[in-house]
């Protein structure tokens, strides 16, 4: 990092503060407030983090005015066009691609990685059978702490790696054990003969009585899907998984909380709100009247699935999403799929409609997404535990990243206080 200096004065005494402004190597520099309190006795106020770098970080870079997504530097375009989400996995965590002999070892090494202890499984048991897979999957990643004692050493590179790959081998058995919880059947073991999405759809719809064949257009899919997810630089899941991570905790417990911050609406759990909301607009005619509740600022509904922190011309994900929804539904015999036509009506009124444009809301990566998890035959209380498999691997990238870097310390932000200044304890009895 090279540095440029700003300089703030403070005018009610005329100190002045000498700010480092650290360049990346592509997009805005980076002012350095560390010393500012020292200096000035003041803390910065950035709510939401509008504004603020909370690290420095090699592994994903979005420019939101130009749309652009770059993994380690590849655009996004280019991986959904030629990789494949385990490669993509060994890119955000090694900075390089593979050569094909070390894509063959991780590929290995993570086969190798899918079975569950056992008493894992037992703990299913304990859940009822309408709870949230979400629930489950954060509930079970937490559980992993307390079985895999032989890779929690934080500061060994070795443990560090099989930690990361146990992660994303055992998460399509996490959420595939969650779903057949759900429906009360036995759940499936995992398959090493099956590359990674294939083996994903089997433990989901497989069963012990009738053999099964994978559908190779919905593993790609799902492929697909998952690279476009894999990483999305500090989002508030990383930003939590970094969060937890840094107070030096159990890995699985900073994937856990990972798992839990993705579940809100605001973030992955938009997907299972757009299908949601497209269920209950159910009609293009009610399109204007619906647009019309979200425009109304009294209303509190919003477009689900539009809007980002950071894309503010259009998200490139979304965009690869929407032409894989034509091919896969006219692959699979689905055009007319009343859903989608419904999505792309929204899209279209919304473009043309002065709030969206003013306010620069384009669609998101799961305004299309759950069309394509729907028609590969996922339930919707699973989408979000599907962009969480593929998130995975950008929170091992992640955790690794930090974990390395000899700047790391606890995350512990500051605060502007509100709350009453100091007064003395009044005994109940005179309240
Ligand atoms: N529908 C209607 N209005 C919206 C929407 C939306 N989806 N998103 C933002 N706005 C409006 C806000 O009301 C606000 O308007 P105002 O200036 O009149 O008050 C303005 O746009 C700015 O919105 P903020 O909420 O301040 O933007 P922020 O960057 O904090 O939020 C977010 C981004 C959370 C993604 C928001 O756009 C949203 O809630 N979208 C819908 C949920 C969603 O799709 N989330 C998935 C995001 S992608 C991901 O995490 C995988």
């Amino acid at each position: 990092m090279t540095s440029k200096k700003f300089q703030l004065t403070n005018p009610a005494n005329g100190r002045s503060t000498e700010l480092a402004a650290h360049q990346g190597s592509v997009g805005p520099d980076a002012l350095d407030i560390s010393a500012l309190l020292k200096d000035q006795g003041v803390f910065t106020y950035d709510p939401g983090f509008m504004a603020t770098a909370a690290t420095a970080s090699a592994i994903t870079y979005i420019d939101g005015d130009a749309g652009v997504l770059l993994y380690r530097g590849y655009p996004i375009e280019q991986l959904a066009q030629h990789s494949n989400f385990l490669e993509v996995s060994y890119l955000l965590q090694k900075g390089e691609l593979p050569s094909s002999k070390a894509l063959a070892l991780f590929t290995t090494s993570i086969s190798r990685h899918t079975m569950l202890n056992e008493w894992i499984m037992r703990l299913y048991r304990g859940f009822h059978h309408d709870a949230h897979p979400m629930a489950m999957v954060a509930t079970i990643v937490a559980s992993l702490a307390a079985f895999y004692h032989d890779s929690t050493d934080i500061y060994d590179d070795r443990h560090r790696v099989i930690f990361s790959h146990r992660m994303i081998a055992k998460l399509p058995t996490i959420a595939a054990a969650a779903y057949k919880h759900a429906l009360g059947q036995p759940h499936m073991y995992p398959r090493n003969d099956l590359d990674y999405t294939g083996n994903l759809l089997q433990m989901l719809f497989a069963v012990p009585c009738e053999s099964y064949a994978v559908d190779p257009l919905h593993a790609k899919a799902l492929d697909l899907l998952f690279i476009l997810h894999a990483d999305h630089e500090q989002n508030a899941s990383t930003s939590t998984v970094r969060l937890a991570g840094s107070t030096g905790c159990n890995p699985y417990t900073a994937m856990s909380a990972g798992v839990s911050a993705l579940w809100g609406p605001a973030h992955g759990g938009a997907n299972e709100a757009v299908v949601d909301m497209l269920e209950k607009i159910g009609d293009v005619s009610r399109v204007p009247e619906f647009l019309a509740r979200v425009k109304d600022s009294k209303g509190g509904v919003r477009l689900m699935g539009f809007g980002h922190r950071v894309y503010k011309n259009f998200d490139p994900r979304a965009t690869i999403i929407r032409e894989m929804c034509h091919k896969v539904l006219g692959r699979l015999g689905q055009s007319d799929n009343p859903l989608f036509e419904l999505a792309l009506k929204l899209e279209e009124v919304a473009l043309k409609d002065d709030y969206f444009i003013s306010r620069k809301l384009y669609p998101n990566v799961d305004f299309y997404s759950g069309i394509i998890y729907r028609a590969v035959g996922i339930p919707r209380s699973m989408f979000t535990v599907m962009f969480a498999i593929a998130r995975t691997a950008g929170w091992v990238a992640h955790w690794q990243e930090m974990i390395a870097d000899p700047e790391m310390r606890i995350a512990r932000p500051r605060q502007l206080y509100t709350g009453p200044t100091r007064r003395d304890y009044v005994p109940v009895s005179k309240r």
